[in-house]
């Protein structure tokens, strides 16, 4: 049995394509659809009420688009409305949970570093998951305010940016931080400018690949796979403001997809 429905992924911006991309080369078969709703980013500064309307507005869009499974490709979002998405519909629903597990486990020094949104940061779920596996750890927690809202505007590798990391990053790396969690998808796209910035020793850790590897044996255990070559895959991306950053992220190979503005 083969399922060619898509796989629909939304995050309130395009800061969810670094997860977008880690399905993508996992499971090439499977078409995706991605919902940019970078109109109302950031998510982040919301009320959980606002959060959970607006996952639940992307959720009925991509099941109204046919998809088979939803993937909720931010940390924000996830975080304070998973549960309610879960217990309303009947199509597996994927999170992406700040890594604050393999980082806890890895840390020497005993001092991680959390990059996130205030609304993650604030999350029933996020206490539980920090209590559970990073009890007996420094825990850094940072809020990445005005980082999504740069990202969003094409200025990822700005000055601004560069200057704006430096200062978020002192509490870390006065503690002697040797672990990074990114909490927030747009956080990726940072990389190159992290990288600069923080000393050799303090390892980065996203949750792209996790989220791709659970998507695809949450497909297998629901006999939802795709195993046809004959689908037209070709990912299909909206957004509900102007094209351009989107184009512009996912760089070249922008000729491959289907980008389009849409109303939602
Ligand atoms: C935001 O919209 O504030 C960030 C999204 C995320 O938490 O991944």
């Amino acid at each position: 049995m083969s399922d060619s429905r898509p796989i629909g992924i939304f995050d309130s911006g395009v800061g969810g394509t670094s997860i977008w991309k880690e399905i993508h080369q996992l499971l090439p078969l499977e078409k995706t659809i991605y919902l940019s709703d970078s109109k109302n980013a950031p998510y982040g500064i919301k009320t959980q009420k606002e959060i959970i309307s607006l996952s639940i507005k992307n959720t009925e869009k991509l099941l109204e688009m046919g998809c088979k499974l939803i993937v909720v490709a931010c940390n924000t979002a996830t975080t304070n409305a998973i549960k309610i998405l879960r217990d309303s519909y009947n199509v597996p629903i994927i999170g992406i949970e700040p890594a604050i597990k393999p980082a806890a486990l890895k840390s020497r020094n005993k001092a991680i570093g959390i990059l996130a949104t205030r609304g993650t940061l604030a999350s029933e779920l996020f206490a539980q998951t920090s209590e559970l596996y990073a009890r007996d750890i420094r825990v850094i927690e940072v809020e990445g305010n005005g980082l999504v809202e740069l990202i969003e505007g094409g200025k990822r590798n700005s000055s601004e940016a560069r200057k704006l990391l430096k200062e978020l990053l002192t509490p870390m790396l006065e503690a002697r931080i040797d672990y990074l969690v990114l909490g927030c998808s747009h956080y990726p796209y940072l990389i190159p400018l992290l990288s600069k910035i923080l000393p050799e020793e303090v390892k980065i850790i996203d949750s792209g690949e996790a989220v791709a590897r659970q998507t695809k044996s949450v497909l297998q255990e629901n006999k939802l796979l795709n195993t046809s070559v004959d689908t037209d895959q070709r990912p299909e991306f909206y957004t509900n403001v102007n094209r351009k950053v989107l184009e512009e992220i996912l760089g070249s190979g922008a000729g491959n997809y289907k980008i389009s503005e849409l109303n939602f």
